[in-house]
This record gives C-alpha cells, sequence and structure tokens, in this order.
C-alpha cells in the first residue's frame, strides 16, 4: 500500500476514505482535518483560552497535542479519581499526563477528588443507591462539575474533551436504541454555553476513527496508558462499539455515516430543541454556581455534603 500524497509506503489505510498515507503526510492530515473541524462547528478561535480535559488516553493526550501543534492556547487538566484497580489506573494515568506536559513545557492543572472532597470516586459511590456496583455515574457526575469549575474559576474559555468518533457513535446507539429525544437533541460537537454558570464544550476528535488515534499516538510517540477503566468491563458502550465495528468491517464508513448523518439530520431540526433537558437548567446552585435542574444545590454538591 503506498501513500497517495508521496507513493513512500503507507503506514496507516483508512478504508471509509480510500485513503492511504505515509507517516509525514498522515500527521499532516490529522492536523489539517482537525483544523477544519474547529472551524466547520465553531468550536473556538486562535485568541480563545482553552482548557483540555486529559485522562492520560491516547485520545485526550493527542488531542492536546494536536492544538499544541496548531498554535492553540491550550492548557490541560487532570482529575485524579482514586481508582488504584489494575496497574494503579489513575496513579498510572496521572504519571503519563504529567510527563506529557513536562515534556512540552505545558500547564497541567491536578485536581485530586480525595484530596479536595475528602473521598475517593469509588468511595462516594459506595455511599450512594445510584453508584452501587459500579461508580460510573457518580464518576461521570464528578467529571463532569470538576472540568467545568476549572474552567469556569481559570477563566477558559471552552473546554475540550478527547471524544472520538466510536464514542460518539456508541453513545448515539445507545440513544437512538432507546430513543432518547432529550440526548439526542443535545448530541453534538460543540456543546454552547447556553446557561450561567457553564462554560462551552467542544469534540475535536469527533470525526476520527479511534484507530486513526491510536496510530497517531504511536507515530507521534506519545506514551499513553493502554487500559480502559477497569469499572468500563462489561459496559454498555463497549459492547455498542464491538456491535459498531462488526458493522464496520462489513461495510467500511458506517459509523462515520451514522454519526455525520444524525449530525445533518439534528442540524435541519429533526430532533425538536423543545426536547432539550438544557432548557429545565433554570436554576443555580447556590454553593457552586452552576446550573441545576431543581431549586437548592445540585447533585454534586448535594453528594459531596452528605459525607460529613
Ligand atoms: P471517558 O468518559 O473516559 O470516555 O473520557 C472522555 C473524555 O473525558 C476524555 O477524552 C477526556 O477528555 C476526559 N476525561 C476522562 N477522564 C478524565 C480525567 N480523569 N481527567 C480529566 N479528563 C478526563
Ligand atoms: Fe470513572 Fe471509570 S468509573 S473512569
Ligand atoms: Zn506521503
Ligand atoms: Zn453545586
Amino acid at each position: 500500500m503506498k501513500c497517495r500524497k508521496c507513493g513512500a509506503k503507507a503506514v496507516i489505510n483508512m478504508r471509509q476514505h480510500k485513503l492511504a498515507l505515509c507517516k509525514e503526510h498522515y500527521l499532516d492530515w490529522i492536523l489539517e482535518q482537525t483544523q477544519r473541524f474547529i472551524k466547520k462547528y465553531k468550536m473556538f478561535t486562535p485568541q480563545e483560552r482553552i482548557l483540555v480535559a486529559v485522562s492520560g488516553g491516547k485520545d485526550s493526550l493527542s488531542l492536546w497535542d494536536i492544538l499544541w501543534r496548531l498554535g492553540y492556547q491550550a492548557d490541560g487538566l487532570y482529575i485524579g479519581l482514586g481508582i488504584d484497580e489494575g496497574i494503579g489506573y489513575s496513579a498510572e494515568s496521572q504519571r503519563l499526563s504529567e510527563q506529557f506536559a513536562a515534556q512540552r513545557g505545558l500547564r497541567l492543572h491536578i485536581v485530586d477528588v480525595d484530596q479536595q472532597y475528602g473521598e475517593t470516586i469509588p468511595e462516594m459511590a459506595d455511599r450512594t443507591t445510584r453508584g452501587r456496583g459500579k461508580p460510573c455515574a457518580v464518576c461521570g457526575m464528578a467529571k463532569r462539575h470538576i472540568m467545568n469549575r476549572v474552567a469556569r474559576e481559570g477563566g477558559y474559555d471552552v473546554l475540550a474533551t478527547g471524544h472520538n468518533l466510536d464514542d460518539e457513535a456508541a453513545v448515539l446507539f445507545g440513544n437512538t436504541l432507546n430513543w432518547i429525544p432529550g440526548y439526542l437533541v443535545r448530541q453534538s460537537p460543540v456543546l454552547e454555553a447556553n446557561r450561567p454558570g457553564l462554560v462551552r464544550k467542544v469534540k475535536p476528535l469527533c470525526r476520527f476513527y479511534e484507530r486513526e488515534m491510536a496510530a497517531y499516538a504511536l507515530l507521534r510517540g506519545i506514551e499513553y496508558i493502554y487500559e480502559e477503566c477497569p469499572h468500563s468491563v462489561g459496559s454498555k458502550s463497549l459492547y455498542y462499539k464491538e456491535i459498531l465495528n462488526r458493522l464496520e468491517e462489513d461495510r467500511p464508513g458506517a459509523k462515520l455515516s451514522f454519526y455525520l448523518r444524525f449530525l445533518q439530520a439534528r442540524e435541519e431540526g429533526l430532533f425538536a430543541p423543545q426536547a432539550d433537558p438544557q432548557v429545565e437548567l433554570l436554576h443555580t446552585c447556590p454553593s457552586c454556581g452552576q446550573p441545576t435542574t431543581a431549586p437548592g444545590e445540585c447533585a454534586f454538591c448535594r453528594l459531596v455534603k452528605s459525607a460529613s
């Protein structure tokens, strides 16, 4: 297989784009495409300050690397969740995020949930009925809360996460299987800060396949954590990813067109904005200033206070 641009040996073949590229042209292509998506979806401008949420995984570290190479002003945020299972999942992902930032002279904020709130995510989850068994729901809520808080406090214009096409297609698959219009209307490469106390959220990698990000990280020599969160084993989202990969095997491009056609339908108004659960975020939490669905403290502040 030869590079379409220069004829040298290709390092990757992207069947869905009918495009094979050598290392040099692949690394350039990823930069160009990301820049194109940032513009197309009006994610941010070079004047804006970006906070990249990094988990130590290939997607978020690659995203930070790409934004840095494109010349954007992007700082990082790592949230220490206190998940010890596996190889010491949280400690190792923190080490890799710190190493990445140090190698490039970039600024990384670190929030250690245990230090800041007095208990780890698994400990918080153990106290709630919601979290019994798996801490993922509590973890997701805590991450959203902390990301938004640090972005606001640091005066950042936008918060960027490393969600890739496989993540987005799996979420979309779940939301269409269960036909949840409220979630469908909100699934977007950009979530505007349409409530006081919220920061704009963007997903610049949402059109790249997971394998493309793995190839990017490898070719750039980025050291990342290979392990998934130990609690994700057996999750619905991994199951949906497997199903979509099987579909992709037989029909290259199926995942991408599933997602892009959804975005197009959404833009054309297929999902009524009345279904947006954000509309219900009419109240402001008196403790943290973030929007909530009901008067009084938000779910995260209540959870944290219920420990003491
Ligand atoms: P996940 O929910 O684990 O699939 O991660 C989705 C995105 O959330 C990642 O690409 C990161 O941008 C961000 N993220 C996940 N875990 C963390 C963490 N511990 N600290 C900061 N950002 C995170
Ligand atoms: Fe939060 Fe797995 S439970 S990353
Ligand atoms: Zn080439
Ligand atoms: Zn609150």
